[in-house]
């Protein structure tokens, strides 16, 4: 067992050009240092060139396949994360295609891991990416949990400097689903250690 602090990687899923979606990562990354239970990795996908086209042999035939660019460096970043929360805008009554891209291009970093998440949008305001993305990480044996915050029409709650213009009830959501991760990815490490140790 190591008592180094749990990590929590923040996925800005959106990459496209003018995007909302860092302000709202920024917002939840200062809530979570604020928690304190967590070091906080920001990590955002528009800086990583993962292509479409996914591997030619499916993950449970070559589980770490090497990735063009800098992909590489993003497989570290996603295997040295405790719990994720992922930052996603509802397109199209579901989430992006640059962060469906990004999940299916990893799968041991998702391995019996937490996963949160962090929804804002027009009045969906998240709220379907959110749940379609919990069957897609069920898929991945990776454990979603039950609180979530969300921004129907986002423009509503955000100043232009990127503070929330009415922040108690938003900063209560973060930090109950905080809490919740903090629970499990404790949990979840500690059963990772168990089972490498075996
Ligand atoms: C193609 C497209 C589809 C969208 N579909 C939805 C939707 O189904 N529900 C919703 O609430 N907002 C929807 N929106 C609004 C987006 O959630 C909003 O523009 C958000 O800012 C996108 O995230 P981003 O700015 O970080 O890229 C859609 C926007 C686009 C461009």
């Amino acid at each position: 067992m190591t008592s180094s602090p749990l990590r929590l990687a923040v996925i800005i899923g959106s990459v496209r050009e003018g995007r909302f979606g860092p302000v709202v990562a920024n917002w939840f990354a200062d809530q979570a240092r604020l928690h304190g239970a967590f070091e906080i990795d920001l990590v955002d996908l528009a800086e990583y060139d993962l292509p479409h086209a996914l591997p030619a042999v499916s993950p449970r035939m070559e589980p770490n396949p090497v990735r063009p660019g800098n992909g590489m460096e993003l497989a570290r970043r996603l295997t040295a994360a405790d719990a994720f929360v992922v930052v996603t805008p509802d397109i199209n009554r579901s989430f992006p295609a640059s962060l469906k891209t990004a999940i299916d291009w990893h799968y041991t970093q998702w391995d019996r891991k937490t996963i949160g998440f962090v929804g804002y949008g027009g009045n969906t305001g998240g709220l379907l990416a959110i749940e379609d993305l919990r069957a897609v990480f069920n898929e991945l044996n990776a454990h979603t949990v039950r609180d979530n915050v969300a921004f129907p029409r986002y423009y509503l709650h955000f100043a232009p400097d990127g503070s929330l213009s009415d922040p108690a009830e938003h900063e209560d959501s973060a930090n109950r689903m905080l809490d919740q991760l903090h629970w499990w990815a404790t949990a979840l490490a500690a059963a990772r250690g168990a089972t490498l140790a075996a």
